[in-house]
């Protein structure tokens, strides 16, 4: 299996990436989740489940379907278990487990649901084929991954550029691809699925859309980039007054003249 993510999760598990999580989920619901609905009765694996942002999403829409929902970290579960109570949805079941150890049975679950969670692993078609084994003939999985690469805004800063490119080369240091989005096709094409469809999804955000300069200009994307600052520091990938300038003119695309986009990819495909 691939190494531990516990040692290698490039955003941690502190609370304040908790709260980011939870705002990149609320500000992209209808984005990520408008053409995701699972029938009465159909079983439905989520991986990597993390604190819960899009369980509680799934469970809502699909409120006769049944869900399982995995991560590798305890704290994790227990927070995501929480959320899904707060909200008192009664349709999902939460367990701690590896992706790459799953303790189901073949053919188990009607579909599978993925979300920010192959960018992590060192061996993303691997993965995919460990859950298309899990899957029942017929069923499908749909998989959301983000592309950093993806990222232009106004005004343009090289300075801002390169403290993504540290959250990139951070996360391929660690094992992961920060730029997986473009490659969800290929990937689940050489995992064996067929039909698959991918999508962009693309988030514009400019000051006549306060809410998404806030939960996801703000609060998702600088929040992220923002948290890597003494890793990035630390690595020598950066001098820190580079990194803080970037920073601010990532903030600066949140004023009025501002505008700032990024692209997630969702990809569907089914089993045979
Ligand atoms: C960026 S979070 C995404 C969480 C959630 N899917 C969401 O969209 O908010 C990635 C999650 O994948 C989990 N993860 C990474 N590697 C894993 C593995 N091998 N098995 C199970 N979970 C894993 C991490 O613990 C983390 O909670």
């Amino acid at each position: 299996m691939s190494k531990r993510l516990s040692e290698t999760y490039v955003h941690g598990y502190h609370p304040r990436e908790n709260e980011r999580l939870q705002d990149q989920a609320g500000t992209l619901v209808d984005l990520l989740h408008c053409d995701t609905a699972y029938t009465g009765g159909s079983t439905v694996l989520e991986a990597g489940c993390g604190v819960g942002a899009q369980t509680v999403t799934l469970a809502q829409r699909s409120p006769d379907a049944r869900f399982t929902s995995i991560d590798i970290s305890a704290d994790s579960i227990t927070e995501a278990k929480r959320r899904v109570d707060a909200a008192g949805l009664t349709n999902v079941e939460f367990r701690q487990a590896d992706i790459f150890a799953l303790p189901f049975d073949a053919e188990s679950f009607d579909h599978v649901f993925v979300c920010f969670v192959l960018e992590h692993l060192s061996r993303p078609v691997g993965a995919l084929a460990i859950l298309s084994r899990l899957l029942k003939p017929g069923g499908t999985i749909t998989v959301i991954e983000g592309d950093h690469g993806s990222t232009y805004f106004h005004p343009d800063s090289p300075a801002a550029h390169a403290a993504i490119k540290c959250q990139v080369e951070l996360q391929r240091e660690a094992g992961g691809n920060a730029l997986i989005g473009r490659q969800l096709y290929p990937l689940m094409v050489e995992a064996g699925f067929d039909a698959v469809r991918v999508s962009p999804r693309m988030v514009y955000v400019d000051s006549s859309r306060p809410e998404l300069v806030d939960g996801f200009t703000r609060k998702t994307f600088t929040a992220m980039i923002e948290g890597i600052r003494d890793s990035a520091i630390a690595r020598g990938l950066i001098e820190p007054e580079s990194f803080d300038a970037g920073v601010r003119d990532l903030h600066r695309t949140t004023e009025a003249d501002g505008v700032f986009c990024y692209t997630f990819f969702k990809g569907v495909a089914t089993k045979e």
